[in-house]
């Protein structure tokens, strides 16, 4: 049977990549029905240093994201993920079927790492083993990403096949990444060869899901573009990659595919396009900002759900980690 995993950091602000990449694909999976877990990666985030007062109030932040992007907490399962202990059990098991040499290969790593690769972290090399958990611990069958997350999904394919090779069992499942839609790699809108990250200095580079109307307009407005008017065709958007960026984020936000959005924009200038963008993206994220603050106002709330999907999420996870010990050969 089909089973839906994804998952998302509570570092810093959601912004549009994680909406359009992310958030907006989680509820169209929950829609059609099928079971979903989705997740905030607490264990993740602490890779990178955290105030633990930030770390607390981004999880709650994130929760709220979820369920305001529409994610409805009585259809899908919302977790965080360190109340769910299996994930971080399953990852040491994974740890031991990973190979240093593919830790190595991850761009995230390397980006991450920078130059100075001996002072990072153990937990931020080991991190795609601790994905691999996530997803293995559901024996989920599709993950909705964004583009960024490919080569980790790829390596939790390998995690799943090695394990089931050196036991000699057909246990994991060689799970599906789904990367759709218009927009799975959002760029930043200062630069249209960086990807919209929350980490970028520029807070001018992304538009984040708190931002409201006046930010909004005005950071489309800033947004970097060449001087020439809208292509009417695909190809017309070869080698203008701010261009490409801005109708892929049109297109995601309207649920249109980038043929229809040039169809009917094709020819205008940017400087009527930007507006029509902005006004766009208002219409689509006000109310989630607002519904977040909404859901923040009661962060006694959120803690109540984060508990009921431990619980439900644990039912799913303890026979399954308690199935791959044995298969181990711990006594237990
Ligand atoms: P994270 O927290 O960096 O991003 C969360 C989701 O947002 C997508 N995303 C984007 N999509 C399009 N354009 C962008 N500019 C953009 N930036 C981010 C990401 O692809 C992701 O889907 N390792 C993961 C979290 C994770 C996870 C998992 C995901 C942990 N365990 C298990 C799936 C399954 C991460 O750091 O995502």
């Amino acid at each position: 049977t089909p089973r839906v995993f994804s998952g998302i950091q509570p570092s810093g602000d959601l912004h549009l990549g994680n909406y359009l990449g992310a958030l907006k694909r989680f509820a169209d999976a929950q829609d059609k029905g099928v079971q979903s877990i989705y997740c905030m990666v607490d264990l993740h985030a602490i890779t990178m240093p955290q105030k633990p007062e930030d770390l607390k109030r981004s999880t709650r932040e994130l929760c709220a994201g979820f369920i305001a992007s529409g994610i409805d907490p009585q259809k899908s399962i919302l977790i965080n993920q360190s109340q769910v202990p299996e994930h971080a059990q399953l990852a040491w098991v994974f740890n031991c079927v990973a190979r240093m040499g593919w830790m190595g290969r991850m761009t995230q790593w390397k980006d991450k790492s920078g130059k100075n690769a001996e002072a990072a972290s153990l937990g931020l090399f080991a991190y795609p083993a601790l994905m691999a958990a996530d997803i293995l611990i559901y024996h989920a069958t599709h993950v909705p990403v964004g583009e960024d997350q490919k080569q980790h999904l790829e390596l939790t394919r390998d995690i799943a096949a090695k394990f089931n090779h050196d036991y000699g069992v057909d246990f994991f499942p060689i799970t599906e990444p789904v990367i759709e839609g218009a927009a799975t790699r959002v760029m930043s809108l200062r630069d249209g060869s960086k990807k919209m990250s929350k980490s970028d200095p520029s807070d001018a580079s992304r538009i984040n899901l708190t931002d409201n109307a006046d930010i909004i307009a005005k950071k489309f407005r800033k947004a970097k573009t060449d001087p020439d008017a809208l292509p009417s065709e695909v190809e017309g958007l070869n080698n203008r990659p701010e261009a490409r960026n801005l109708v892929n984020i049109y297109a995601g936000l309207n649920d249109q595919s980038v043929e229809e959005v040039l169809r009917e924009v094709g020819g205008q200038q940017f400087g009527a396009f930007k507006p029509l963008l902005a006004d766009l993206a208002v219409a689509k994220l006000a109310p989630i900002s607002t519904e977040m603050a909404r859901l923040m106002d009661d962060p006694a709330e959120i803690d109540r759900i984060l508990a009921h999907g431990a619980g439900q999420a644990r039912e799913i996870t303890a026979p399954i980690l308690k199935k791959t010990y044995e298969i181990v050969g711990m006594v237990g």
